[in-house]
């Protein structure tokens, strides 16, 4: 019996196995509106049988766009773009789940393939970042950003308000916060990136009142019945990992006291030259210590796309729901693939009738 290809159920919603995609940004779109691009590459991850499909980080503002080509959701023309892919996620047996996001000081960068880098300061594509300090990410996003007042503080937390409701309006049934990978939020929890002395910053409860005051706002008008997750970067792979963790796990908690559903454990990325030990299902020790501490359900990603090594990580308990990125990109029938090579003969598992009918027999 697979453990990877057991429904599992978060609230009112039920995945048909415990594989995800990830959310991926496409850097495909025009002023933050997506378009046929999104729809197709979308359909086909869900066609292919995956419990789960997050749409990409999608910015809650304008400045919150990671590139000009990132996907927006900070009106409602933009939120609207995107019911033809929850409609077709749906209708692949799949449940539609988005990312919402703010990319803080990494905001304002070229497409990874124009360079990855940081927008030219006389670029008329680029704009000015925000950030808890005026500290630069370095390396090859060197702009300094602009520390953000109360005020600022105030409407990123009610963007993201605004864009849950848009997201939820348009059909969306899970939803997870951007709080990872050196974006806004995660700034602020990190040292490397948020020295403000007023409380959003110095100690840990402070340097996680963001998370905490932006989550919060976020549950109130995020229906009760559907899943509330955030992507967390639990550590840095430096030399703090263990305080770091400590606190991480400890904000985790009160989130969820204050009514998180599940954590994607991931890495906070708040510093270009992290010593990350890349191996095939490296992050699963680590999310199995938040899922038996915190007590909470738990997905992770990073190297989890070979079959036998996403099975062990749900039958040793380390996770409740496997990310799948770049091997999905790869291979959008992933998980009917992924079924087979596990010896699971029922393609109904992961494909809907008009498929497993025929892909059972062969
Ligand atoms: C093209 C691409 C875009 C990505 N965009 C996002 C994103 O929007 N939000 C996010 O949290 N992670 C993003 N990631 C990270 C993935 O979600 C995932 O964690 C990563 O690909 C590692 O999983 P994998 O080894 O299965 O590919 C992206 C990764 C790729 C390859």
């Amino acid at each position: 019996m697979s453990a990877l290809f057991q429904p599992f159920t978060l609230k009112d919603v039920t995945l048909r196995n415990r594989i995800a995609v990830p959310p991926m940004c496409q850097y495909s779109a025009t002023d933050g509106l997506i378009n046929d691009w999104h729809q197709v590459h979308l359909a086909a991850l869900a066609r292919g049988g995956a419990g789960l499909v997050i749409v990409e980080a999608t910015a809650v503002a304008p400045e919150g766009r990671i590139t000009p080509g990132c996907a927006g959701i900070w009106n409602d023309h933009l939120a609207q773009a995107f019911a033809p892919a929850v409609q077709a996620i749906k209708a692949a047996g799949s449940v539609p789940g988005i990312q919402i996001a703010h990319a803080g000081r990494k905001a304002s960068a070229n497409r990874p393939w124009e360079g990855d880098d940081h927008i030219a300061e006389d670029d008329a594509r680029g704009w000015q970042t925000i950030a808890p300090s005026a500290i630069p990410f370095g390396a090859h996003l060197p702009k300094t950003p602009e520390a953000m007042t109360l005020d600022d503080i105030a409407r990123v937390r009610d963007d993201f308000v605004a864009a849950a409701r848009r997201a939820l309006e348009v059909g969306f049934e899970w939803l997870e916060l951007h709080f990872a990978h050196g974006y806004l939020a995660q700034s602020f929890f990190s040292e490397h990136s948020n020295q403000r002395t007023d409380a959003y910053g110095g100690n840990a409860e402070n340097r996680g009142r963001f998370l905490r005051e932006t989550f919060a706002a976020v549950r109130e008008v995020w229906p009760a019945h559907l899943p509330l997750t955030i992507r967390f970067g639990v550590l840095e792979f430096d030399d703090r990992d263990e305080q770091t963790l400590i606190e991480s796990i400890d904000l985790t908690k009160q989130l969820k006291t204050d009514g998180l559903d599940m954590i994607s454990v991931s890495i906070g990325f708040s510093i270009p030259d992290s010593k990350i030990p890349w191996a095939p299902g490296f992050m699963g020790p680590i999310a199995e210590r938040v899922r038996r501490e915190v007590g909470i359900p738990v997905s992770s990603a990073w190297g989890f796309g070979e079959p036998h090594i996403a099975e062990k990580a749900v039958k040793d308990n380390q996770l409740d729901v496997v990310m799948v990125g770049k091997a999905h990109l790869a291979n959008p029938h992933w998980a009917y693939l992924a079924a087979r090579e596990l010896g699971i003969d029922k393609a109904s598992w992961t494909l809907p009738a008009p498929y497993a009918h025929w892909l059972e027999r062969y």
